[in-house]
């Protein structure tokens, strides 16, 4: 998008997540306002890849979000390559899928480790660096299923309402150090998060993966799949003066899924 936001510009910004899907998008849309990203990733190869290709001064960092000694290394990383770090985007995730009454404890601790504990970990480490300066901004990534229960995602859906009220105490705890916290939260969008679900959900619901790509897009007022971008210029105006009187807020950006 062409919005530009001059003030962004030279500010460094951690990304988990980054190396693909929403979490690429959003270190793209910042990369593109000057901002130097750091794109923190699980699966570092891929975040190497990701930062090379988006360049202007990208690097990489390879972070379990889970771990607290992972997220505090990577962080460390992240001010000794970039010299400094005023923006925190928690946006890594993980999805399975099954119906409530067959979900096993393995799947309630993966999603909860990682999109819980995970935002958590990512938020708390660059929290008491941006209190130590005075100043930042942090986005997490919800989703939709952290505003309605989402059928065979309830483990998911559980922990997403959990990244939220979590956003909403942190908010409050740091709004008097300039610290904005806030979320985002995506409908249908086209990632490998996604390709994953809609397999899981043909083979669960007994329909072909067309059918329930349509079944999305029929959900979805605008009338199309959500593409990452459309998360990532959200989250690129959550992070600029546009946004300074803004905090402690789940922002749908779903094309009317949800609309509350
Ligand atoms: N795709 C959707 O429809 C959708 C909708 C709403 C919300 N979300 C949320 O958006 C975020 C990004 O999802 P996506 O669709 O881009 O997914 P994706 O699977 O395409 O990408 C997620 C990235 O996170 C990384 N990751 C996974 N576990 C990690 C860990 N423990 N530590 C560090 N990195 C880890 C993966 O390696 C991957 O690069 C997630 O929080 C997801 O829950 C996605």
């Amino acid at each position: 998008m062409s919005v530009c936001y001059a003030e962004l510009s030279g500010r460094r910004a951690l990304v988990t997540g980054g190396a693909r899907g929403i979490g690429r998008a959003i270190a793209a849309a910042l990369a593109a306002q000057d901002v130097r990203v750091a794109v923190a990733d699980i699966d570092g190869a891929a975040a190497a890849g990701a930062a090379a290709e988006l360049g202007r001064g990208s690097v990489a960092v390879q972070m379990d979000v889970t771990d607290r000694a992972s997220v505090e290394a990577g962080f460390g990383e992240v001010l000794a390559q970039l010299g400094g770090c005023e923006i925190c985007i928690a946006n890594a995730g993980v999805s399975t899928m099954r119906p409530a009454l067959e979900l096993t404890d393995r799947d309630w601790d993966f999603n909860f480790a990682v999109n819980a504990r995970g935002v958590f970990l990512t938020n708390q480490i660059a929290a008491r660096h941006f209190v130590a300066q005075g100043a930042g901004c942090i986005v997490n990534t919800a989703s939709l299923a952290a505003k309605v229960g989402a059928p065979l995602l309830a483990h998911y859906s559980a922990s997403k309402f959990a990244v939220l009220g979590w956003t909403q105490a942190l908010a409050r705890e740091l709004a008097p150090h300039r610290i904005r916290v806030n979320a985002v939260c995506p409908g249908f969008v086209r990632t490998s998060m996604q390709a994953r679900e809609v397999e899981w959900e043909a083979s669960l619901r007994g329909m072909t993966p067309e059918e329930v790509i349509a079944d999305y897009i029929r959900q979805t007022p605008l009338g199309r799949l959500e593409e990452p971008e459309d998360v990532a210029d959200l989250v690129v105006f959550l992070c600029s003066d546009g946004a300074r009187f803004m905090t402690g807020q789940g922002i749908n950006v779903t094309g009317g899924v949800y609309m509350g």
